[in-house]
């Protein structure tokens, strides 16, 4: 009797990653794969990698060290199996990873995983080390099969749909315009299509992803082009959708429509997550931003007037070729006067090929370490101050899961704080108010207060973040 084939597919870096991740397991489940969640005993294990920063690429070799001696160990066994690496260090690094990991079957881009069944046949009929990282003139979207599989049911309430992809600002920080390519927006109907088949299995919130999202510029059922704010109004009336998302933003691109639906939208969640990188003009300039301190005070200012209680979130670079202290001490600035929920923050990482590893004022590493922990302190305290102000509130929470405790369950507040609460099970997958009773910096707790929320929710006249300083 022949077993069901297993397929462990490893996911690092960005949601982007996650969703391609999912759409490979797509192409690949009809193949007569299922999911493991095991390394030890998958026929075929796939690396989705990254390689946005330092060290990406040097966690994939050593993945692969440990992946070699499960691969010889069923080799002996009489097992085969076959070894592909995805995603941005295949694209970036591709030919140097063959050489140097022999294990490695197959590399396959961002932009080629469709191409996945036919090279999963190819080796099965005996060729190794096939490199496919080619940006395709066929659309990858179009060659994924629409129903995704029933896993995705069983992965909960939540789901990501790419909008957009690839980047044409070219920071001279950054390797995703060269690993992921130019700008590509999917179709409005393709996007509407997916979002509804998802919310009709049962999700409830949509994130919608694209390395610039809010440059999105799909084509319309009525043949214009459509801005993102554009499609969210017409995602907001998706049955069964209750929350929206869209994830990374630039400055720039924050048009007035796309304002306008975070005040319009009780859908539209209040949070926003706008990567600013740095508070210095110089060097915001350095970086190819495109974009000055005040354009983004500007934008702040105006999303707070759609949506006073937005949750703003932000990237952080430091010690980018060039920084100052004077620099840095305007970023430390920028932030206080900006107040975050949360934000990511770097030390800055020369990736081989973007033009700020070539600069010849590179930041001393000691520095860049001492900028990073005080910046980070900053943030820190911003982030808890803000989840202060939501002590004793009342919050809608979409519950995902089970919490770590017995009889607890885990959600999302509409800002995106992770909150814990003791809740029957059945209540995964719904909209519940919780009464928030404690308070941490990365996540709340508190207890249901019963009543499923559902749409009702609109925090919209309430102010949140108030004054906190350090
Ligand atoms: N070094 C440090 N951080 C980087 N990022 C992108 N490239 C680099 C780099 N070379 C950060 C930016 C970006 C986030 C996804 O990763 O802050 O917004
Ligand atoms: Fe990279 Fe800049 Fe494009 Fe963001 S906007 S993906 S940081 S090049």
């Amino acid at each position: 009797m022949s077993e069901t084939k297993k397929l462990y597919i490893k996911t690092y870096g960005c949601q982007m990653n996650v969703y391609d991740s999912e759409r490979m397991a797509d192409v690949l489940l009809p193949l007569g794969y299922e999911m493991s969640e095991n390394s030890d005993d998958a026929d075929i294990m796939i690396l989705n990698t990254c390689h946005i920063r330092e060290k990406a690429a040097e966690k994939v070799y050593s993945e692969l060290g440990r992946i070699r001696k499960i691969k010889n160990e069923r080799t002996s066994n009489g097992q085969t199996t076959i070894i592909g690496v995805a995603g941005c260090v295949a694209q970036a690094e591709g030919e140097e990873m063959l050489a140097r990991a022999p294990i490695v079957d197959l590399l396959v881009g961002p932009q080629a995983y469709h191409r996945l069944p036919e090279l999963i046949r190819k080796i099965e009929e005996g060729e190794r080390g096939l490199l496919e990282v080619d940006f395709p003139a066929d659309d990858k979207f179009e060659k994924i099969p629409a129903a995704r599989s029933a896993q995705i049911i069983a992965r909960g309430p939540t789901a990501f749909v790419t909008v957009q992809e690839g980047c044409d600002k070219f920071c001279t920080f950054c390797v995703v315009p060269y690993t992921r390519g130019s700008e590509f927006s999917r179709p409005v109907e393709k996007i509407v299509a997916e979002t509804t088949r998802l919310c009709a299995s049962g999700v409830k919130e949509i994130t919608l992803l694209g390395q610039n999202v809010n440059a999105y510029h799909g084509t319309g059922p009525d043949g214009d082009s459509w801005s993102l704010g554009r499609l969210l109004y017409e995602l907001a009336d998706v049955p069964g959708l209750e929350r929206l998302r869209y994830t990374t933003s630039h400055p720039l691109d924050m048009d007035d429509v796309l304002i306008a639906a975070h005040g319009d939208l009780p859908e539209l969640m209040p949070y926003l997550h706008l990567p600013v990188q740095s508070g210095s003009d110089k060097i915001l300039a350095a970086m190819n931003r495109k974009h000055t301190t005040a354009v983004y005070f500007d934008v702040v200012k105006r999303i707070r007037e759609a949506r006073p209680d937005i949750a703003l979130s932000s990237d952080f670079i430091v010690g980018f070729p060039g920084e100052s202290d004077a620099d840095f001490a305007a970023t430390m600035k920028l932030v206080r006067e900006v107040e975050y929920s949360q934000a990511f923050s770097f030390k800055y990482s020369p990736r081989p090929g973007t033009p700020a590893a070539d600069m010849d004022t590179q930041v001393e590493e000691h520095v860049k370490s001492e900028r990073l922990s005080e910046l980070q302190a900053l943030l820190r305290h911003q982030q808890h101050a803000f989840n202060q102000n939501c002590m004793g509130r009342e919050l809608p929470i979409l519950f995902t899961g089970k919490g770590r405790n017995p009889g607890q369950l885990v959600g999302r507040s509409p800002y995106l704080q992770p909150v814990h609460a003791d809740a029957p099970e059945e209540y995964i997958g719904s909209i519940q108010s919780v009464g928030i009773t404690k308070v941490g910096t990365n996540s709340l707790s508190g207890l249901c207060a019963g009543g499923n929320v559902r749409s009702t929710f609109n925090a919209r006249p309430e102010i949140l973040s108030e004054g906190t300083t350090l």
